[in-house]
C-alpha cells in the first residue's frame, strides 16, 4: 500500500511503528510538528508521545505551524507532554491548560517563528515530525493538506521522522511551493506565482523513521453563516463597492486575506454573487468560503498555507482536486504571511476581533484581559502591513451580556494603527484618516449594539471633559469588564 508512495530507494526501510519512532524523543528536546489549523498534521506520533509522558514523565517544547486536529493538542497536554507550546493553539483543554499556567505558550506571529528559530533566538528543533503524501523519487517529501513551518523544520532538525498519510490523496503532490527565506528580497509578485519547488527537500541520512498512517485531517468546525455574519458582509460588499465607485480599486479589488473562524468564513461567503470578479486569495487559511467562491469562478486563485474544510466541502475538493489544482498553492507560512509580500500585494485583510475599543484598538486574543482564546495567528502579520486592514466582530457576545464594543480593550493585539475599518452586524466604521475624537463617534454609532450606544456616549463624552488626544476615564476604563466579572453582564443596574 505505501511502497508506491516511497518513491527513494534509501527511505524504504525505514517504515517503523509509532511507538518505535516515539522512543527516539529524550526529555525536555524541541520538536517542530506539521500541522496548520487543524489540517496536515502528524496523525500517529502525538498518541504515542501522550503514552510516553504517562508512562514516563516525558515534557517538550512543541512547535508547529499553527493548531492541530484529532484532539491531539489536548491529548498531548493532558498527558503533561507539553512544557512550552508555540505559535499557535484552538483546542479546549490545551486552552485551560495554559491559562492555569501549567503550559508556557508562546502567542506568536505566525510569520516569525521560523525567523527566530534560523536567527537562535529560540532552541532549535532537536526532531522535525512531518505528514507527507509522498517522498519522491529525488528524497522530497509532500506535504499534505498544509505546509506550514515543515520546511524550515525539516531544514532544522537533526533527525526528521515522517508520517506518510495514505488517506492523502496522490493529487496533491503539485499543490506546493516551497520556498525557504534567505534574507534576500521574495521574488513574489503575484498571487498566483511558483517560486519554489514542490517537495522539501531532505537528506535521507537525517530520516530516523516513516511512520505509515491513515486517518483523515480533522474537518473545519466552524460554524455556517447566520443572520449577524451575513449583515457583515452585507456592509464590507458595499464598502468595497464604493472603493471601487471612487476609483481606488478595480473589480478585481486587490487580494483578499480572510482570517480564520466562523465569522471571517461567512465574510468570504457573502462575496459570492458580490459585483466583484476576477478576485484572488493571498492569504493563511482557505476554509469552505474559499472554494466555494473559487467554484463561483469569481476567485480565479488562492495562495495559502493550509486548507481546512468541512466534511462535505472536504469530499468536494477531494473528488474535484484536479480542477482545484491550477487554482490553488500551499506555501511556508513564512511566505504566506510574510509582511514584505503582505504590503507589496497590496492586500485586503478580514480578521475577527474579540473586542475593539472607542478608538479601534482590537483585542483578538485575550477574554476579559487575561485568558487566552485562540492566539493572534496570523492577524498581525497581515493586519500591519495590509493595504486595508479590516476587523468585523459579532456587537455582542453571550447573548448580548459582553459587548464587543468597549471603551478600553483590556488587552491590545492591533493597535489603533492597524485598524482601518471595523465592522460589526449595525454597520461599518472607516477610521481611515480620522483622529480618536472624530472615530469614536463614528464606532459607537456605526458599530456598537443599540443598548450599549448610550453607556459608550456618556463615556466619551465625560473623557473629552478631561481633555487628551486619545481621551479616557482611567478609573472607569475596564469597569464593563469588572462588572461582567461580577454580575455575568456589561450591562449597568
Ligand atoms: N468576550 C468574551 N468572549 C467572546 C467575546 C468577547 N468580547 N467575543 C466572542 N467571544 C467568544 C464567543 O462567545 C465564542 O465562544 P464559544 O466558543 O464559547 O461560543 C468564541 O469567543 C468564538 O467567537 P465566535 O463569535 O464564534 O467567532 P469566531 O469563530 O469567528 O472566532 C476569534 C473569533 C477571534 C476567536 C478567532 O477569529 C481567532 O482566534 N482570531 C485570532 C487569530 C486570527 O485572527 N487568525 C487569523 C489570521 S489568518
Amino acid at each position: 500500500m505505501y511502497r508506491d508512495r516511497i518513491r527513494h530507494p534509501a527511505f524504504i526501510n525505514k517504515v517503523r511503528t509509532a511507538e518505535e519512532a516515539a522512543s527516539l524523543f529524550k526529555n525536555g528536546m524541541t520538536v517542530g510538528m506539521s500541522g496548520f489549523t487543524r489540517a496536515g498534521d502528524a496523525k500517529a506520533l502525538p498518541g504515542a508521545l501522550a503514552q510516553r509522558a504517562k508512562r514516563e514523565g516525558l515534557a517538550l517544547t512543541l512547535i508547529t505551524g499553527a493548531s492541530l486536529g484529532s484532539g491531539s493538542d489536548g491529548l498531548m497536554a493532558d498527558a503533561g507532554l507539553l512544557a512550552r507550546r508555540l505559535p499557535f493553539q484552538a483546542d479546549a483543554t490545551l486552552r485551560r491548560k495554559i491559562n492555569d499556567g501549567k503550559v508556557m505558550f508562546i502567542d506568536q506571529h505566525l510569520s516569525e517563528t521560523v525567523v527566530q528559530l534560523r536567527s537562535g533566538s529560540l532552541a532549535p528543533v532537536d526532531i522535525a515530525v512531518i505528514e507527507a503524501t509522498a517522498i519522491t523519487e529525488d528524497g522530497g517529501i509532500v506535504p499534505t493538506m498544509a505546509v506550514g513551518n515543515s520546511a524550515s523544520f525539516v531544514q532544522q532538525a537533526r533527525t526528521v521522522i515522517i508520517e506518510l498519510n495514505l488517506s492523502a490523496p496522490r493529487a496533491l503532490e503539485g499543490l506546493h511551493d516551497i520556498y525557504l527565506a534567505t534574507g534576500l528580497p521574495i521574488p513574489l509578485i503575484r498571487p498566483e506565482q511558483r517560486i519554489g519547488s514542490s517537495a522539501i527537500a531532505v537528506d535521507p541520512e537525517r530520516v530516523a523513521a516513516i511512520v505509515i498512517t491513515d486517518s483523515p485531517d480533522s474537518p473545519s468546525n466552524v460554524l455556517p453563516p447566520d443572520e449577524e455574519t451575513a449583515a457583515i458582509a452585507g456592509h464590507i460588499i458595499a464598502f468595497l463597492s464604493g472603493e471601487v465607485s471612487a476609483g481606488r480599486m478595480g473589480r478585481a479589488l486587490r487580494p483578499i486575506q480572510a482570517g480564520i473562524g466562523t465569522i471571517a468564513n461567512a465574510v468570504l461567503q457573502g462575496l459570492i454573487g458580490s459585483p466583484f470578479n476576477g478576485l484572488t486569495m493571498y492569504s493563511e487559511v482557505l476554509q469552505d468560503s474559499a472554494i466555494a467562491l473559487l467554484d463561483s469562478g469569481q476567485l480565479t486563485f488562492a495562495s495559502a498555507s493550509s486548507i481546512t474544510l468541512s466534511p462535505a466541502m472536504h469530499e468536494h475538493f477531494i473528488s474535484n482536486l484536479q480542477d482545484y489544482r491550477s487554482r490553488i498553492l500551499l506555501r511556508p507560512q513564512e511566505i504566506s504571511n510574510h509582511p514584505e509580500i503582505v504590503r507589496r500585494l497590496g492586500l485586503i485583510a478580514i480578521n475577527t476581533a474579540l473586542e475593539f475599543d472607542l478608538y479601534g484598538n482590537v483585542n483578538s486574543t485575550h477574554v476579559g484581559g487575561t485568558h487566552m482564546m485562540n492566539g493572534i495567528g496570523g492577524s498581525g502579520d497581515f493586519a500591519r502591513n495590509s493595504h486595508l486592514s479590516v476587523f468585523v466582530s459579532k456587537s455582542t457576545a453571550k447573548q448580548g451580556a459582553i459587548s464587543s464594543v468597549v471603551p478600553m480593550v483590556t488587552h491590545v493585539d492591533h493597535t489603533e494603527h492597524d485598524v482601518d475599518i471595523l465592522v460589526t452586524e449595525w454597520g461599518l466604521a472607516d477610521l481611515r484618516g480620522l483622529a480618536p475624537r472624530e472615530r469614536a463617534p463614528l464606532i459607537i454609532e456605526r458599530c456598537a449594539h443599540p443598548d450599549y450606544r448610550a453607556p459608550l456616549r456618556a463615556y466619551f463624552e465625560q473623557a473629552v471633559q478631561r481633555g487628551g488626544h486619545t481621551p479616557h476615564l482611567l478609573e472607569q476604563a475596564f469597569s464593563w469588564h469588572s462588572r461582567y466579572l461580577s454580575t455575568q453582564t456589561m450591562r449597568a443596574p
